[in-house]
Order: structure tokens, then C-alpha cells, then sequence
């Protein structure tokens, strides 16, 4: 594991954008797995303002996001999609056929969900993987519970979850109860993954991920097994780890 402490957010978002930027000029075409919420905002503004200086070009790449709600419009403002065409997809240029996202008004998320594991084994994996940590471990939408062979699934999301997703909704009552997640297995199996996490409030979810049991219990903890993880992480959240 490579783990880089920055000293603020802001800087964390610099190197997290970085270092997508040098894959991208590595291989031009690469595939690159999403997360939406708060922590990857800084790293998409950043992306947008080198894509503007021409430091990085994302006209060839194909990108697929983690998860999304379900039973939301895609129109609502709090999609994913939406979300995604406002903080990536439009600053960075991208068009609709490079991107993709799980069809959360899909009237069989089931079977959205394994179409959507098929798509990401058929153009042949997943070369970086950018994640997001929930405070109680989850990545995606993988919550505690979630056995490491999960491939992407519907999923009934925890009270916590959707407590601490209510920040971007008028009340708790329209946060979604369900959303369709890659699973953990379908997250493992990318080349290369790159977690970010920012705050003190991240500090003690992400050193029990990273030095603590690899568990169910903790579903980050199972990126521990994975041969190419660099943590990018602001001092505030990186502060319980111990080297
Ligand atoms: C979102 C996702 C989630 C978030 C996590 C942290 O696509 O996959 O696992 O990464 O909930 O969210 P923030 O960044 O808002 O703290």
C-alpha cells in the first residue's frame, strides 16, 4: 500500500487528480472507475482545470461509477448522473457514450445490476478505481455485511448512511432507501485502486480499514488485500494511522 498524507484537503484533491492524470497519459483509453459525494469534488475541479490547460486529455476514456440510487429520478438533482454531469462528465467534456452509471429507474435492478457487471468484464476490467469511505466502512454502496465476493448488487442502505447522505436532500424522508452498487469483488477486481478520504471524522473508520482486521464488519478493510492501493488522505483524516 502507498499511503500519502497532504496536509489539506486541498492538496490531497491536487495529487489525488494527479495521479489520474498521469494514468491517463500513460494509456490514453483507460478505464476509470468513479465514486460521486463530497470527497472527490476537489479532485474533479482540479481534472477539469487540467483538461482546460491541455496538461491531460479525457476524449478517449471510458469511465464507470461506483453506484447509484434507485428510485430517484435521474433528473433529480441529487442522481448520481446528475451529479456526475455537473462535478466530471460537463467540465471535463466528456460524452454520454464514454460514461457510464447504473440505471437506477431500472424496473429490474437485478438484472441491471448483473448487466452492468457483464459491461465492465466486457471492455476488460477496470484499470483505476477512485473510492470514497463511508463512516461506517462502506465503499460504493458495499455496506458492513457485504461479503468480499459481492459483485455488483441492489442494496438496501443503512440508516447511517442515509443520515449522512441527507446533507445534500431537503430531509432524511427523500434520501433513497435503495441504490445499485458495484460490488466488492467487481471493486477488487480493478487494476489499480485509489482511495481518498478526507476529515476527522474519517480518521478512526479509515485506520481500522487499513491496520485493523480484514472483516465484513469493515467493508474497506478488504482493500487491504489488493496489490496496487495508494490512500490519499488529508492530515485530519489520516491521523489515527499508525506506520
Ligand atoms: C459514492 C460512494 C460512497 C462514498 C462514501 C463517502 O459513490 O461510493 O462510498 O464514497 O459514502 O462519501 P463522502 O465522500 O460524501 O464522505
Amino acid at each position: 500500500m502507498n499511503m500519502i498524507t497532504c496536509n489539506t484537503s486541498e492538496e490531497a484533491a491536487q495529487v489525488a487528480a494527479q495521479l489520474v492524470i498521469d494514468r491517463v497519459n500513460a494509456k490514453p483509453d483507460a478505464i476509470l472507475g468513479l465514486p460521486t459525494g463530497g470527497t472527490p469534488l476537489g479532485m474533479y475541479a482540479a481534472l477539469a482545470k487540467a483538461v482546460r490547460e491541455k496538461r491531460v486529455d479525457l476524449s478517449a476514456v471510458t469511465t464507470f461509477n461506483l453506484d447509484e440510487y434507485c428510485g430517484l429520478p435521474v433528473s433529480h438533482p441529487e442522481s448520481y448522473l446528475t451529479f456526475m454531469t455537473r462535478n466530471f462528465y460537463a467540465p471535463c467534456g466528456l460524452a454520454a457514450a464514454q460514461t457510464h452509471i447504473p440505471d437506477g429507474e431500472a424496473a429490474d435492478p437485478d438484472a441491471e445490476a448483473l448487466a452492468y457487471d457483464n459491461a465492465i468484464r466486457a471492455i476488460g476490467g477496470i484499470d483505476l478505481q477512485v473510492l470514497g469511505i463511508g463512516h461506517n466502512g462502506h465503499i460504493g454502496f458495499n455496506e458492513p455485511g457485504t461479503p468480499p465476493d459481492a459483485r455488483t448488487h441492489s442494496v438496501l442502505l443503512t440508516e447511517q448512511t442515509r443520515r449522512a447522505n441527507a446533507r445534500f436532500f431537503a430531509s432524511l424522508d427523500e434520501v433513497p432507501t435503495r441504490a445499485i452498487t458495484m460490488g466488492i469483488a467487481t471493486i477488487l477486481e480493478a487494476r489499480e485502486l485509489l482511495l481518498l478520504a478526507n476529515g476527522a471524522d474519517k480518521a478512526d473508520i479509515l485506520a481500522a480499514a487499513l491496520r485493523g482486521p480484514v472483516t465484513p464488519d469493515n467493508p474497506a478493510s478488504f482493500l487491504q488485500g489488493h496489490p496496487r492501493l495508494t490512500v490519499i488522505a488529508d492530515r485530519a483524516a489520516g491521523a489515527r494511522i499508525v506506520s
